[in-house]
């Protein structure tokens, strides 16, 4: 698995680090009561299992389930719902988590559909942003890092489903794109 990075954009310590200041961010944001951590399943994961320990105040840890990708590594632009929200946010505050923003079209299908459930404030908290990929502004209230026009891989975030699992963000290389699916 590790010997299919061409190059690891940011390490675990990076990442790690970077979470204790964007907790701090988070923590001065918000009034005391619970915070909704609403993870977008499945690359934001990790981020969110982080996010969270890092945290001093009560959360409240629910997740969403949209499928755009169709398993390869272009935006089809067409986002549907798996898994609807569990806990009722109307009134509450929410934080939208997400591994990365690409064109945008996956986080501004949810601000949209979460906006009609009445939360008592909605925002994004991303970990990883694709500005230059950007098909429509996206308001991101928290962002890790600003990440190259790259296919990206690595603490949640997958290539066909594999490689959520490294501690790290990296880029694979190019020669394993052309391998046949396991
Ligand atoms: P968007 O709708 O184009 O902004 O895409 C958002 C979703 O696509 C993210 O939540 C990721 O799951 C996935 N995605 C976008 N860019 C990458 C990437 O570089 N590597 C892996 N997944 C990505
Ligand atoms: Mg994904």
């Amino acid at each position: 698995m590790h010997g299919d990075m061409a190059r690891i954009l940011y390490s675990s310590k990076d990442i790690q680090n970077r979470i204790q200041a964007m907790a701090r961010e988070i923590n001065e944001a918000y009034p005391e009561g619970d915070l909704v951590l609403l993870g977008v399943l499945s690359g934001s994961l990790l981020f969110l299992a982080d996010l969270a320990r890092a945290l001093d105040r009560h959360v409240i840890l629910d997740f969403i389930a949209v499928s755009s990708y169709e398993g390869g590594t272009q935006s089809t632009g067409v986002v549907r719902m798996l898994k609807d929200v569990s806990v009722s946010i109307e009134g509450r505050d929410v934080l939208l988590v997400e591994d990365i923003i690409d064109t945008g079209l996956t986080i501004n299908y949810l601000l949209e559909n979460l906006t009609t459930r009445h939360p008592r404030s909605l925002a994004v908290c991303a970990l990883l942003d694709k500005v230059a990929a950007r098909t429509a502004p996206v308001p991101i209230r928290f962002t890790g890092f600003e990440v190259p026009n790259e296919f990206l891989v690595g603490y949640g975030l997958d290539y066909q489903q594999r490689y959520r699992n490294l501690p790290y963000v990296g880029i694979l290389k190019p020669e394993v794109f052309k391998l046949p699916q396991a």
